[in-house]
């Protein structure tokens, strides 16, 4: 919404949200205490706020002012009730159509901008129309514009992004939306198409990115036996324009808010549509992406000869990738839970995830079976000197390019031996630790000798 902001300073924005905390913290005069940390976000709130862009929780207000309104709500995984486990919960959608339909005054442009499963737009359609039948002043057009932003690069991807989709059937809402996007969007890249073809490209784009991450990582662990390296294989592969360069990078698997989830979405509604076949076969992305984490961990208590209690284990990053705080399915939860759970104490370092985000997760009340008898502990730092002091290994698991410049022989001297390196992005040079008595595991590349 900044970035319309920005771009459509004759448009007022006004961004609503339920949660005062939230509105209170968007509305903060200290830009670096904004919710989300993003690269150029805090420059765009701070040039725009209470001139054309507003926070509040005045939602009534807001909605019957505005010609189009934005669902941008949550749409996690169902924990419980018909398809947990699978289904997106749709419950904060269902209430935003609720309070659009109640609070709408004249035509309103309804547009889905949340990942939604296909065929929630007649969900919506549904709500809106019964609110119709009680108001003849108000109607409505539902459309799908699916959000390809990917965190940490978001400002510049929504400033110029590889496509633009609007599903519908409403060809003057189309119009509108399409002028809008226009503004700053080749006409070009705007494709349309109809609602349901949008709500799917939306689930399937990710369900294909995910794919190629299970793709990349499960040839990394064929490498790794066959003295392969998972670097050449992706550039030799990725050279071939039919498959592209991008997203190759062998890793811990993926995480984030999105693709596990997308991908159990769409292995619900192959199931409901009668889809085995095509359910279990996206559902091998998800199981391999398990067991790229499960394989890390068991190979680094193996290469402590099946025991790591007492250890003392250096996490380096903790959110699911870089150049965000986000840790949201992030492969470093289950990799650190295997180790507390078999005895290590873990000192974990990230350049923007908090102390409190880490004790949201790990010390969450289930998240440690066997919690009272568990020897393993985890301690959060920001010190890097101090964490590799007697270290027994250090784990990288999130690309943060300061990893890129330590400096291997000095902090090797602090660290205990045998000492251990497990790089699970694949980020740091065998090179740089030649000299250094470090036993180093690099994904997609196996064990490596050292000096
Ligand atoms: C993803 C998509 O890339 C966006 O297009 C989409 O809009 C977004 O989900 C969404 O649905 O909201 P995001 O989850 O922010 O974006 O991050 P990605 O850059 O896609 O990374 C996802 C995970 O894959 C991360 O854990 C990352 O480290 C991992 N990854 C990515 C790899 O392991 N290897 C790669 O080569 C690329």
């Amino acid at each position: 919404m900044s970035v319309i902001a920005e771009y459509c300073p004759e448009i007022k924005v006004t961004v609503v949200d339920v949660n005062k905390d939230k509105i209170n913290s968007w509305n903060n005069m200290d830009c670096s205490k904004l919710p989300v940390y993003e690269k150029g976000l805090d420059l765009l709130i701070k040039k725009n706020r209470n001139k054309n862009l507003f926070f509040t929780t005045d939602i009534k207000k807001s909605i019957s002012e505005a010609d189009i309104v934005f669902i941008s709500v949550n749409t996690p995984t169902k924990k419980r009730g018909l398809g947990a486990g699978y289904a997106s919960d749709l419950k904060w959608i269902e209430s935003s159509a609720r309070m659009v339909s109640e609070f709408a005054c004249g035509h309103t442009i309804v547009v889905e901008k949340s990942t939604v499963p296909v065929r929630t737009a007649e969900l919506i359609k549904k709500i809106l129309t019964n609110s119709i039948n009680n108001d003849s002043n108000k109607t409505f057009s539902v459309l799908s514009s699916p959000e390809f932003l990917a965190e940490g690069t978001a400002i510049k991807d929504l400033e110029n992004p590889d496509r633009v989709l609007i599903g519908g059937e409403d060809q003057s809402a189309i119009k509108q939306l399409s002028f809008l996007y226009q503004k700053w969007i080749p006409k070009e890249k705007i494709f349309v198409t109809n609602l349901w073809s949008s709500e799917l490209s939306k689930l399937t784009a990710n369900a294909f990115l995910a794919q190629r991450i299970s793709s990349i990582n499960a040839i990394s662990s064929l490498c790794e036996p066959t003295g392969a390296d998972i670097k050449e294989v992706a550039k030799a592969i990725g050279a071939d324009k039919r498959i592209g360069e991008k997203f190759l990078n062998a890793g811990p698997g993926f995480g984030g808010s999105c693709f596990q989830k997308d991908l159990l979405n769409i292995i619900y509604l192959c199931r409901y549509y009668g889809l085995e076949e095509v359910a279990n076969y996206w559902e091998q992305v998800v199981l391999l992406n398990e067991w790229q984490k499960k394989r890390i961990s068991k190979l680094i208590i193996e290469s402590f000869f099946g025991t790591v209690a007492f250890k003392k284990l250096v996490i380096l990053g903790f959110a699911f990738k870089s150049n965000t705080n986000d840790t949201r399915e992030s492969p470093a939860i289950a990799i650190s839970k295997e180790l507390i759970e078999n005895g290590a104490n873990l000192y974990i370092h990230d350049p923007q995830v908090s102390e409190v985000q880490l004790n949201d997760i790990l010390n969450e009340e289930n998240f440690i079976s066997n919690r009272d008898n568990c020897e393993g502990s985890w301690t959060y730092t920001n010190d890097l000197d101090r964490a590799f002091r007697n270290a027994d290994a250090i784990i990288i698991i999130t690309e943060w390019s300061e990893y890129l410049n330590i400096n291997w022989s000095e902090m090797s001297k602090n660290m205990r031996q045998p000492a251990w390196v497990f790089d699970t992005r694949g980020i740091i040079n065998e090179s740089d630790l030649f000299g250094t008595n470090i036993n180093f595991w690099k994904v997609g590349k196996g064990f490596l000798e050292s000096s």
